[in-house]
């Protein structure tokens, strides 16, 4: 089992102190997330962004919270059987959890490289396969970890702050 882990500088406090002691949820999403189901992936991460929105978070957030969302939604249902996105609201940040039931990621290290992908030919025909969406989702979160290993589940986490 390889854990990665990603915490933006200057966030290292606030998320050890958050995964120390969780403060109770405010609202919690859950959506499934079906196997090459590139109609309904994408929802989950849609309907958190206008729940963010209703909310009154700003824009840039939104925009950061959707993207990262919809690239690992697109991930369970383009790279594995299916899975479940659970989306958690807090007072100052959202906590996004992508839990799905395998095949999983031999190296992480090396599916976090720019350009790696390992997507299929149904999946490259639909636009998706450049190997830029896990570099991505770090890229607009402030946390993110990852646990997984051949031939088992794969958990993807971000969090993000809202301000
Ligand atoms: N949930 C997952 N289960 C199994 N493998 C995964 C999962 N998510 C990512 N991977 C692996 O990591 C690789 C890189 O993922 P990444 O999102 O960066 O690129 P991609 O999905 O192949 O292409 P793009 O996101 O640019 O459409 C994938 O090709 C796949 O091998
Ligand atoms: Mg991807």
């Amino acid at each position: 089992m390889q854990d990665y882990w990603f915490i933006r500088e200057g966030f290292e406090a606030r998320i050890e102190e958050y995964l120390a002691d969780a403060p109770e949820v405010e609202v919690d999403l859950e959506f499934e997330v079906l196997e090459k189901d590139f109609n309904s992936a994408g929802k989950g991460s849609s309907e958190t962004k206008n729940l963010l929105k209703r909310l009154g978070v700003e824009s840039e957030i939104l925009r950061r919270v959707a993207v990262a969302a919809y690239e690992a939604e697109i991930n369970v249902a383009a790279h594995s059987r299916g899975g479940k996105m659970t989306s958690e609201v807090y007072d100052d940040h959202i906590h996004i959890r992508f839990e799905d039931s395998g095949p999983g990621i031999e190296n992480i290290d090396q599916a976090m490289v720019p350009g790696y992908s390992t997507a299929d030919e149904l999946v490259r025909e639909l636009g998706f396969g450049a190997g830029l969406g896990l570099p991505n989702i770090k890229k607009n979160c402030d946390a993110m970890h990852i646990r997984s290993a051949k031939d088992s589940p794969t958990l993807l986490e971000f969090i993000i702050y809202f301000g």
